[in-house]
């Protein structure tokens, strides 16, 4: 009997107090239902980010911020 071989997946990475990175085609329906077809995508983990549900950057300031308090 053969091995049916795996299909890979969509990669999804999530980074620690950052954004949450889907690399593959996404169809995105936003909260007021306007549609956005992206290649790859960063979805703001953080929640700085002036541009949700996208990762703007404002995650870097946060962290830096962070750690000059600790
Ligand atoms: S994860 Fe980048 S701005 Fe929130």
């Amino acid at each position: 009997m053969e091995q049916q071989q795996e299909t890979p997946g969509t990669a999804v990475l999530i980074k620690a107090a950052g954004p949450i990175v889907v690399a593959s085609k996404c169809i995105v329906t936003k909260a007021d239902g306007t549609v956005d077809v992206k290649e790859k995508v960063s979805f703001c983990g953080c929640g700085a980010s002036a541009n949700k549900p996208y990762c703007d950057g404002s995650h870097k300031q946060l962290m830096s911020a962070e750690n000059k308090t600790v």
